[in-house]
């Protein structure tokens, strides 16, 4: 059973014994000592462990690389007073920090009860272990606020799901001010490093990395979504720690409403990291008997550097996380009207762009904006999810069974959760958008957001969607969500309970998605936001793949999809070729480096095909052609960053390693030659020292005197040159082990 699957009903079992141990399957194996009180989980190489102290607090143990099997963790010891301004509660590192009893780290759960008491303090009320997770029960020293701790760890990648469910058992209301879904506790040390990544519509993904200093850092989403402008991902690494050497931290908050991380380091050293609900403008008021479930947090440990955790990390979410896990199907290779055509779409212009298309190799041919209702720009039209008549006259059905014959999927452009005013749904329902009474309602891009969390929004969009995919033969959706939320009110129901939107509008979100993959269960969706504003792992639970940013320049992307790498899977990161220049910075760049650039992800093509030459369909054709052959090892191979192209750098390489080891496939670019350089040797890693590949070149060469074949021990001791010369160069190479 999945941890997210726990999250609304955690499920009781008991464990008898005096010590147990089990494992579950996918996860690994979990401890329990009765006597001591420790809990450990144990896989992929980690060991988390925590235990309940002489207080019956539960306190963090020990995260990092596995520990012998017979090592005996003593029960822990809550951290000694450091003075009256220092006590052992503001000191103590818990894994589940309520505020109360004089707490004053980040906590992880913060109520208020209606007779104006603030005050929480959770004990140790009892665990169950089952099928590989460990549940455990921590109640208030009087009131009963019972809070479930879910924890389970992954047996090939021993990253940890953790989650939290606080529920009111009292006669009257609790109301939750703040909840995480963790607090995470790490080793004393004075060094630690924090990377997160932060950015801005056509700018994601920028790698930020600054020393851990006394005070906090908090990264957030106050948006209603989970948003450019951070993402909630972070890692803690040493002052050594580097790309392939040295411990890393990891964690990403699995939600795509508002999420806040806050990171701090106390007066004393040590380091913490809380991972929840953003508590800004929060609120969530529980009835006697309800409750609440924190999104999941996911955490993991790397001993060998950045380039490791992002590998177990990707590994997780394709085996774990993605709808298709633990397979997901390749990406097919698409084509994306919008840069070629914006709202003008119809029925003959896209029917031309398709036959072009399929010249190429494309597989999934996906019609963008603009084919629905008044839709002739972004000022009306959104919410109205019919055929626009007069640019599709027979439906979509012509161009659909044309794509079909042309052996390629049909997939569509949507934007469910948005209105515009200028639109018949909007008409007929202006109390559907989220907006406090009486006041302004802002519009961004032209649009209101509608409130999902409402029923009656909920069942029209499932209605809508249902029979726009039932109708047609619509094998993909790109879901877009073009703004964040403004004035999040939600009228209809008491003043109180409104602020339940930031929880209940995603949860429907969530609910809608899955619904509609249920009952189509061959749609695959792509999760858009103008670009990579709705990018975490609570989205691609129902999501096959994300569009990681608008600006789709191959130089920028470079940049954006090595910071997307930290954090997420190449195996669903679309890039596109698109025109030159670039519309994002006028950057004029060959159509070579173009392909070499998207082929990093999950190859796109968004070009307008009707400015293509002769030439440039030979040179796509050949490409896509290349990509099909290492697409497996590109999209779910391991991936090692040889050079990165963060902090300007001119030069940048990846590597992608297929889990056999049989192929290798090597991408390097080149910004600029200056001064007759010579190309640094790029050594590989990830190969197998004894084998022997053959080297082939999929574009670009390799420099004079590159063996055709040699050892992997050879390609990764001595390494390889390429023969960059000039701008915007690129070269891309195929190793494949010989039998
Ligand atoms: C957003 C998306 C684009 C495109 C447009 C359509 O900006 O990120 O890819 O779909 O909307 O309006």
């Amino acid at each position: 059973m999945d941890i997210d699957k726990t999250r609304r009903t955690v499920c009781l079992g008991l464990l008898g014994g005096i010590a147990a141990m089990a494992t579950g399957g996918a996860y690994g194996s979990v401890t329990v000592n009765k006597g001591t009180r420790v809990f450990r989980l144990d896989g992929g190489g980690v060991t988390y462990a925590f235990g309940v102290n002489g207080d019956g607090r539960l306190q963090t143990l020990y995260w990092g690389s596995a520990l012998s099997m017979t090592d005996e963790l003593a029960a822990p010891v809550a951290t000694p007073e450091n003075s009256s301004n220092e006590t052992s509660i503001m000191l103590t590192p818990f894994e589940f920090a309520a505020f109360g009893g004089g707490t004053m780290t980040e906590p992880a759960l913060k109520v208020r009860f209606p007779d104006g008491v603030r005050d929480l303090d959770l004990r140790y009320a009892g665990h169950e272990v089952e099928a590989g997770r460990i549940v455990v029960r921590l109640k208030d020293v009087q009131r009963a606020v019972h809070v479930t701790l879910t924890y389970a760890m992954d047996q090939a990648t021993g990253i940890l799901s953790r989650s939290a469910t606080v529920e009111n058992r009292t006669s009257g209301w609790v109301h939750v001010d703040q909840l995480a879904a963790a607090g995470i506790n790490l080793p004393y040390a004075d060094d630690y490093q924090l990377s997160f990544l932060t950015g801005r519509w056509a700018g994601e993904f920028a790698l930020q990395t600054r020393p851990v200093t006394p005070g906090s850092t908090v990264i957030e989403s106050r948006k209603g979504e989970t948003a450019h402008q951070a993402n909630p991902w972070f890692a803690l690494s040493r002052a050594d720690t580097e790309e392939e050497s040295g411990p890393v931290w990891f964690g990403a908050l699995g939600w795509s409403g508002s999420w806040r991380i806050s990171v701090d380091l106390d007066g004393l050293g040590g380091v913490r990291a809380t991972a929840g609900y953003n508590p800004f403008d929060f609120g969530y008021r529980l009835k006697p008997g309800d409750s609440l479930a924190s999104p999941v947090f996911y955490g993991g440990f790397s001993d060998a550097g950045f380039g490791r955790a992002s590998r177990m990390f990707h590994r997780y979410q394709r085996t774990r996380i993605l709808p298709g896990a633990p397979a997901p199907r390749p990406r097919p290779v698409l084509y994306n009207s919008w840069e070629a055509t914006a709202f003008a779409v119809d029925e003959p212009g896209q029917i031309a762009l398709a036959e072009q298309a399929a010249r190429i190799g494309v597989e999934r041919f996906v019609v963008d904006d603009g084919w629905f209702g008044a839709r002739d720009s972004d000022r009306a039209g959104l919410g109205d999810w019919v055929v626009n008549p007069k640019k599709f006259p027979h439906g979509l059905g012509p161009l659909i069974r044309r794509v079909n014959d042309l052996g390629m999927e049909f997939g569509l452009w949507v934007e469910p959760e948005m209105v515009n005013p200028d639109s018949d749904l909007y008409r007929a329902h202006p109390d559907w958008v989220i907006h406090f009474k009486g006041r302004p309602r802002t519009e961004a891009r032209n649009q209101l957001v509608l409130n999902l969390a409402r029923k009656d929004v909920y069942d029209y969009l499932l209605k809508t969607l249902d029979q726009l995919v039932s109708n047609n033969n619509i094998a993909f959706l790109k879901w877009d969500h073009n703004r964040t939320w403004s004035e999040p009110g939600w009228p209809d129901i008491a003043p109180d309970e409104q602020q339940k939107l930031y929880v209940a509008y995603v949860d429907n979100l969530y609910k809608l998605l899955a619904e509609l993959r249920r009952r189509h269960p061959k749609l695959e969706i792509e999760s858009c936001a103008s670009g990579g504003g709705r990018v975490d792992l609570g989205i691609l639970r129902y999501t096959d793949q994300v569009w990681v940013s608008d600006n789709t320049d191959p130089f920028d992307r470079l940049a954006i999809q090595d910071g997307f790498s930290r954090a997420y899977a190449p195996a669903i990161m679309m890039a596109w070729v698109t025109d030159s220049p670039n519309y994002v910075n006028r950057r004029v760049t060959s159509l070579e480096y173009r392909f070499l650039s998207s082929m990093q992800g999950a190859l796109g093509i968004g070009a307008n095909l009707k400015h293509w030459t002769d030439a440039d369909f030979t040179l796509a054709k050949r490409l896509v052609g290349e990509y099909k052959a290492i697409r497996a090892t590109v999209q779910q191979g391991n991936l090692y960053r040889l050079v990165s192209p963060q902090q300007g750098s001119p030069r940048s390489a990846t590597l992608s390693v297929s889990d056999d080891r049989r192929q290798a496939v090597l991408f390097a670019f080149l910004h600029s030659s200056t001064m007759r350089e010579t190309q640094p040797l790029i050594r590989l890693r990830g190969l197998d020292p004894a084998a022997t590949y053959a080297l082939r070149a999929i574009s670009g060469m390799a420099a004079k005197g590159t063996p055709a074949r040699a050892s992997g021990a050879y390609w990764m001791g001595h390494g390889l040159q390429a023969a960059l010369n000039g701008d915007f160069q690129a070269a891309a190479f195929v190793l494949e082990a010989q039998t």
